[in-house]
């Protein structure tokens, strides 16, 4: 299987880092090949909802970061999202790169995958994720993607916290599992 992991924390060696880190190390383990991006780390232009895409093959009007993207996502068996938890959501960078899948809808949607979702954050409330999960059902559905699995670190507010905690084996064996 081809996975493709699409980080979203400015923090390259963070707390979701390591968490994508063992999801990554659990699917090499098990065979699978893995591609991945830092998204905070690339040019990504926001989705200006212009519809140039609609119009032109879905190709989009910004010609970024996302080039390298869209092959690496149309060719994927499985997604994962990978964010700290900012104001309840995912970080504005990986929300910029989800967005800009509208270019290629149709072609996402004609095919299943499977999405993965891990996410760390500060709060220890058993709502704090709930957002999250709810836009993660919805892209599943939306999509017609399988719904693969999540890991959703509640309390861990840095790389130290995450290294001591059970997350970190949840990921590797969700990563060995796909
Ligand atoms: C702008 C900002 C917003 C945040 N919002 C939340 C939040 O809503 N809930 C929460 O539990 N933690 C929140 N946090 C804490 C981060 O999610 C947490 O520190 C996380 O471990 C950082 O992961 P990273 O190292 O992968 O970036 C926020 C941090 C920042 C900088």
């Amino acid at each position: 299987m081809k996975v493709l992991i699409l980080a979203g924390s400015p923090h390259v060696g963070g707390t979701t880092a390591l968490l994508a880190d063992e999801f990554e190390s659990g699917a090499m383990d098990a065979g699978h090949k893995v591609v991945r991006f830092d998204t905070a780390k690339l040019d990504v232009h926001p989705c200006i909802g212009c519809y140039y895409c609609r119009s032109n093959d879905g190709k989009c009007v910004y010609k970024d970061d996302m080039v390298k993207i869209y092959p690496e996502l149309l060719t994927a068996d499985a997604v994962v999202l990978s964010t700290p938890l900012y104001y309840f959501g995912m970080t504005a960078q990986l929300k910029h790169t989800l967005d800009r899948f509208f270019a290629v809808n149709p072609k996402l949607r004609e095919s299943s995958r499977k999405l993965y979702l891990l996410a760390a954050g500060n709060d220890t409330d058993d709502w704090a994720m709930d957002a999250l999960k709810a836009h993660y059902y919805a892209l599943c559905r939306y999509l017609h993607w399988e719904e693969g699995g999540m890991v959703l670190a509640l309390g861990t507010n840095n790389r130290k916290d995450l290294e001591n905690s059970e997350y970190r084996k949840m990921a590797r064996s969700l990563g060995a599992s796909l």
